[in-house]
């Protein structure tokens, strides 16, 4: 597989959107345009690292972000942008490291860029050095004189709408944008520059293509907010298990000091198992049992954690991922505080979240019903899992 790296750009001003501030910093439906945008970039699967291209201006706002939203795992490095685009495209491209062979350029204003889309530019550029995400144009096109009077109907069979990612050879796109520079040509996407010094670039079209709209107007994300909330599902999950002496304590993959542990089938993590339920339940997939029936010897002793993330793959496949979630766990001792952190890294890692979208917390019961007479600990959670 060709090593592929992706250039975010996100050092605009956002000035259309009339928001106050960078419009990637907002929310639609409850998460970042950023965040959305890399976690659709990274949905296909094929890209190894991200520089994030950001303005000087906004470095705190997205260390914000990351308290808010949680670090997403492929950004590697984030780089100071220019005053337009195909500068901060530049600048990005400078950070992606030598022995990369593809680079995508991407619009962090593109959240909703279906994985599909990013997978045929890639595959395009793989094959034949370019390939930029294109849709066909449906309507009539008209060229306009300066009073806005159409003064001529254009062919649309011959014209293509473009938009991010567009993934080239990493040499070939440098390459081009240098001799931009050194001849002060001045483009609105890098595909541009690569037509003018290398000669035609191929395209990716697809119709999925639509949904990778740029969100740049107010009335783009109020279109695109329509579009995600309708798609959001939630689910809920419980588990409990019997505390036995001699048995290791595993709660959300970290094994925990202490006199007994949970007794089960696999190594009955209480937390994890609830986690997977609500999961499985947001999607309509009934629950844990149906996919791992207990008398399997194949689960004998498994880690809960190997079953969270297949719960994860099997979400992909039915067309969801996770939002966020949240697991309770109800346990009169051991504390549990000091794990807590671990074990919302554990999850956020087996289902491929950030760990900003993952809380952990847990409760005694003040002694009370059999947590509390410590003949066992349970736990419940819950899921928002959304249409990918
Ligand atoms: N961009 C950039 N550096 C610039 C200008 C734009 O990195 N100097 C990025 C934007 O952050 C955005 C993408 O390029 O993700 C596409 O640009 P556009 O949609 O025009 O965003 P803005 O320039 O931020 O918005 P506006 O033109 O409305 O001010
Ligand atoms: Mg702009």
């Amino acid at each position: 597989m060709t090593r592929c790296w992706a250039v975010v750009v996100a050092a605009g001003r956002g000035e259309r959107s009339g928001l106050e501030g960078n419009k990637v910093f907002f929310p639609v439906a409850g998460r970042s345009v950023l965040s959305r945008s890399l976690d659709a970039l990274a949905a296909c699967g094929r890209i190894e690292g991200i520089v994030l291209v950001l303005a000087g201006r906004d470095f705190a706002a997205y260390e914000a972000l990351v308290r808010r939203e949680g670090a997403h795992p492929l950004v590697v490095r984030a780089v100071e942008g220019g005053d337009t685009r195909q500068q901060s495209a530049y600048n990005g491209l400078l950070a992606v490291p030598e022995d990369v062979k593809l680079v995508a350029i991407h619009d962090a204003a593109r959240a909703m860029t279906p994985p599909d889309v990013v997978l045929q530019a890639i595959g395009s550029a793989e094959r034949y050095g370019s390939g930029v995400a294109a849709t066909a144009v449906t309507d009539t096109v008209k060229r306009v004189d300066g009073a806005g009077r159409a003064v001529e109907t254009l062919n649309r069979e011959s014209l293509r709408t473009v938009q991010t990612p567009q993934v080239f050879w990493r040499s070939l796109v440098l390459s081009a944008h240098e001799r931009a520079r050194a001849e002060g040509f001045e483009a609105t996407d890098d595909a541009a520059l690569v037509e003018r010094y290398h000669g035609a670039v191929h395209l990716a079209v697809s119709d999925e293509g639509r949904k990778n709209v740029k969100l740049t107007t107010p009335a783009d994300f109020e279109e695109v907010e329509r579009l995600i909330l309708p798609n959001l599902r939630v689910g809920q999950g419980f588990d409990a298990h019997r505390l036995a002496p001699g048995r290791a304590l595993v709660l959300g993959g970290v094994t925990i000091e202490h006199e007994a542990g949970l007794d089960g089938h696999s190594d009955a993590d209480a937390a994890a198992h609830a986690l997977m339920d609500a999961l499985l339940g947001a999607a309509g997939l009934g629950d844990i049992g149906r996919h791992f029936p207990d008398g399997d010897e194949a689960y004998l002793g498994i880690s809960s954690m190997a079953l969270l993330a297949e719960v994860a793959g099997k979400l992909d496949r039915a067309g969801f991922r996770a939002v966020n979630c949240d697991v309770t766990i109800v346990a009169q001792r051991p504390k549990l505080a000091p794990y807590m952190d671990q074990m919302k890294r554990n999850f956020a890692r087996a289902l491929g979240m950030a760990e900003g979208a993952v809380n952990v917390k847990a409760t005694s019961t003040e002694r009370m019903g059999y947590e509390g007479r410590e003949e066992g600990i349970s736990a419940s959670a819950i899921a928002l899992i959304a249409a990918t």
